[in-house]
């Protein structure tokens, strides 16, 4: 007989079939039980019916508790009303692993507190919701990786354990190396990956990047995952132009491959449909323009809080380019504009809908000397940094790149309100466990 899993059932109506999963739940009334069925890569309801089945098995079943780990033999039948459309009619189930009534599954259909879920996150992983959102997350990560793959960049892994600060030593996570040496969990693998684009050309890293940052909010983990390209003789446009093409590839994907993932998270897929070329551009000025008439605080000079991103995004049904902030609010590699140095070539890109930031970048110096000066002006260790000094010394050129926060990205493209579900075991100010 043939082993499937759900997500396959379209394929083998009629057929006598073997479904290895766990319970999801169990209905039932005297002379028919419908346990539903979890897989992994789908959920399905099974129909098992007294008068058809041995005495003993139907009591098995109509005994079995949530969770416990099951193998169902049956027939998959057409079922236009079932949840993803096919029903499979039970002949055998083998139970693996009777979950005891005395210790039950915790997480139960009923409403539970936020902490508690997070508590039990290696279980709450199960329930449809968080298997729908992390599913989508994996198809933003294999839209990230083929996008560039497919675009002439080549990856190139950069360390975790850095010897610097790449974004601001005020976010540093310390770590005890050997022999009383200090290193920091990196921020952003950005400075190697300018090392990496003056021998590759088009680069990108995509791994774990952690940040010290006292952040309760519903944007910020310590612990989150960043695709980070970087281009050789690159300037600010082309930096847009990439984050403009990646996005849109990111969106295309998810709205082809997950669609059923979004249904079940009651996506509005007309607010996804609308992500199209090209992306509204506008200045940080403008931008201080709209925020005040929109009742924000905001200065000319101050950088934007979560809530001033949040009324920005609002304004635009597609994600919105902001360029040239205050060069003293962004980070010390940052390229001046040559006609307005007070600004910086750097750009944002924040999500619809109040997402807030989803990337950040733009042009690097290239020039030795100012370079020198703004890592004296930032009081960042000219020693720890030579190397990318160097970079300036030998064939500089103009180059740039961003960093786009899957996490966030996962949480707009679902609809979240919070990025603490958008990855399998968050890692936030007061939560490292489990
Ligand atoms: O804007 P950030 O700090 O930029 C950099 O790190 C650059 N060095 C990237 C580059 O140019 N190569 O971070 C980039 C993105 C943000 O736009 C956001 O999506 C995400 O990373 N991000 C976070 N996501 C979750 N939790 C946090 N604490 C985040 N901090 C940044
Ligand atoms: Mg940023």
């Amino acid at each position: 007989m043939t082993r499937i899993t759900i997500e396959q059932a379209a394929q083998y109506v009629g057929q006598r079939v073997v479904i290895p999963g766990w319970l999801y739940n169990l209905r039932k009334s005297g002379k028919i039980a419908f346990p539903i069925l979890r897989d992994g890569t789908g959920i399905m309801q099974c129909v098992a019916v007294k008068s058809q089945l041995p005495e003993e098995l139907f009591e098995t079943i109509k005994d079995l508790t949530q969770e416990s780990s099951i193998i169902v033999t049956g027939t998959v039948r057409a079922e236009p009303r079932a949840p993803g459309g096919y029903e499979l009619d039970v002949e055998n189930l083998e139970v693996v692993q009777r979950v005891p009534e005395s210790d039950p599954y915790p997480i139960t259909p009923k409403e539970h507190g936020i902490d508690f879920l997070l508590d039990h996150r290696h279980l709450w992983l199960r329930s449809r919701r968080q298997h729908a959102i992390l599913r989508v997350r994996h198809e933003v990560v294999r839209a990230i990786r083929d996008y560039f793959d497919s675009h002439g960049f080549t990856l190139l892994d950069t360390p975790i354990f850095t010897p610097a600060a790449c974004e601001g030593t005020t976010t540093l996570f310390e770590v005890n190396y050997f022999d009383d040496e200090k290193v920091y969990l990196t921020q952003s693998g950005q400075l190697y990956n300018e090392a990496t684009a003056m021998a590759f050309g088009k680069v990108y890293t995509f791994g774990p990047t952690f940040r010290a940052e006292r952040s309760k909010t519903r944007r910020h983990l310590t612990e989150f995952w960043m695709v980070e390209p970087e281009m050789a003789y690159a300037t600010l446009e082309d930096v847009k132009q990439v984050a403009e093409e990646l996005i849109l590839h990111v969106v295309g994907r998810v709205l082809a491959n997950r669609r059923r993932e979004l249904e079940t998270l009651g996506r509005n897929l007309e607010k996804l449909e609308a992500i199209q070329a090209p992306f509204p551009r506008i200045s940080y000025d403008q931008a201080v323009e709209i925020l005040k008439k929109k009742g924000s605080e905001i200065q000319w000079g101050g950088d934007f809080g979560g809530a001033d991103e949040t009324l920005l995004s609002e304004e635009f049904d597609r994600p919105v380019m902001v360029d040239r902030y205050p060069t003293a609010v962004k980070a010390f590699y940052m390229q001046p504009d040559p006609e307005r140095p007070e600004v910086a070539l750097g750009v944002d890109v924040l999500a619809p809908e109040g997402y807030g930031e989803i990337i950040g970048g733009g042009q690097r110096i290239h020039d030795l000397d100012l370079l020198l000066q703004r890592i004296r002006e930032h009081n960042l260790p000219e020693e720890a940094f030579s190397w990318y000094i160097d970079l300036r010394k030998y064939g500089s050129v103009p180059h740039g790149g961003f960093g786009m926060g899957v996490e966030r990205c996962v949480a707009w493209l679902c609809g979240l309100d919070h990025v603490r579900e958008t990855i399998p075991f968050p890692r936030m100010l007061y939560r490292t466990r489990p």
